[in-house]
């Protein structure tokens, strides 16, 4: 079995071909990081366009590296949501038109369920297994039942943890995208310099918050009459080592909870683009050793946004002889768990 997967949810234009063993045929993948620099973020419209411009060439690429036809695949996969709307349109459509075209069925993914379902891409992982998925858009803690089944036990009530490495990047002056930037910084500063608060630590429940940390980088910033470079280290060192701490708190409670509903459950896994980042990797491999699991990371190409892992969560679905029509949605909010309540206090994330 054959899939051909597509996502286009954010500032990644990406199309792979991956089967049933396990195989990614061929990849191609646009980042569109240079298109939105200038804007120290990601622009709905920017992205959309260069979706736009890219995909077709894209897909034509994928399936020239892998030497294949269109009669030669199974089905074609995309992100369906949730993501930037206009983007998560461009590559739906793009999918619906080759399915039509080819008569192969269509299988719409959800994003978030790509990244849940792609330690058994990497690692042919079991159920269930703890899920931490970090990225510019998420912070969830998520037990994997089975493929269709996921319990959030906790999300992010204001900003996504990778969003709070990028807007700290910003205060810092530090460059775009924020994370890799912060982590370069922090691994020459000092993390004991600067006292920031640790947000939800000791909390029941596995719930996040990370908009008060970043008020805090702002606050100790405007404190310094002016910022040497080694002030940014030392509040980039701070910052990383507060998020640290907050996420392994979080996870620790998360892992309570999952050994006691799955006692036979023996994996923690760390996937979405902020897993890239080693000093987190290496306190959360601590957290889930203390709680009797093993920390699994995806390769870092296979945690940020790609295609592998929607035409994987599409193959999933298929071989459960789900499919859907041509009229499936694109949506903009999408929760993996729909029977979990909102998080602590407003401002919720799906
Ligand atoms: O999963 P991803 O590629 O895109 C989505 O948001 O879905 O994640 C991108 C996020 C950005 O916020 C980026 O700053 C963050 O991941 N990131 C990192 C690191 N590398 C990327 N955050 C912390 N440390 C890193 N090394
Ligand atoms: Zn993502």
């Amino acid at each position: 079995m054959i899939v051909l997967g597509i996502e286009t949810s954010c500032d990644e234009t990406a199309c792979a071909l991956v089967d049933a063993n396990r195989q990614v045929l061929a990849e191609a993948l646009l980042s569109q990081i240079d298109e939105h620099r200038p804007y120290l973020g990601v622009v709905p419209e920017i992205a959309a366009r260069a979706h736009i411009s890219h995909l077709d060439g894209l897909v034509r690429a994928c399936m020239r590296q892998a030497g294949l036809d269109f009669d030669a695949i199974d089905a074609v996969a995309a992100t369906a949501g949730p993501g930037l709307i206009g983007g998560v349109i461009v590559g739906l459509l793009t999918a619906k038109g080759i399915a039509l075209a080819t008569g192969k069925p269509l299988v719409a993914v959800n994003h978030l369920e790509g990244h849940a379902l792609s330690p058994r891409l990497s690692h042919g992982l079991p159920f269930p297994y703890l899920l931490l998925l970090v990225s510019g858009g998420h912070c969830q803690l998520l037990v994997v039942e089975d493929v269709g089944r996921y319990r959030r036990l906790g999300t992010t009530i204001d900003d996504a943890v990778g969003e709070a490495f990028d807007k700290t990047a910003k205060l810092l002056g530090l460059g775009y995208p924020g994370g890799p930037a912060v982590e370069r910084a922090a691994g020459t500063g000092r993390p004991g310099r600067f006292d920031l608060p640790r947000p939800m630590l000791g909390r029941p429940g596995a719930d996040f918050s990370f908009s008060g940390l970043k008020t805090a980088v702002r606050q100790a910033l405007a404190g310094l009459p002016a910022p040497s470079e080694q002030d940014r280290r030392d509040l980039a060192a701070a910052f990383q080592e507060a998020v640290a701490d907050v996420l392994a708190d979080r996870a620790a409670n998360a892992i309570a909870i999952f050994r006691a509903r799955h006692p036979g459950g023996r994996h923690l896994v760390l996937a979405g683009g902020v897993a890239a980042n080693m000093r987190l990797r290496e306190r959360l491999a601590e957290v889930a050793r203390a709680g009797g699991l093993e920390l699994i990371a995806p390769p870092p190409a296979l945690c940020t946004d790609n295609a592998a892992m929607i035409a994987w969560a599409g193959l999933e679905h298929l071989r459960l002889g789900r499919r859907d029509g041509l009229d499936a949605p694109a949506r903009a909010r999408w929760p993996l768990d729909p029977t979990a309540p909102p998080a602590a206090f407003a401002g919720v994330k799906a």
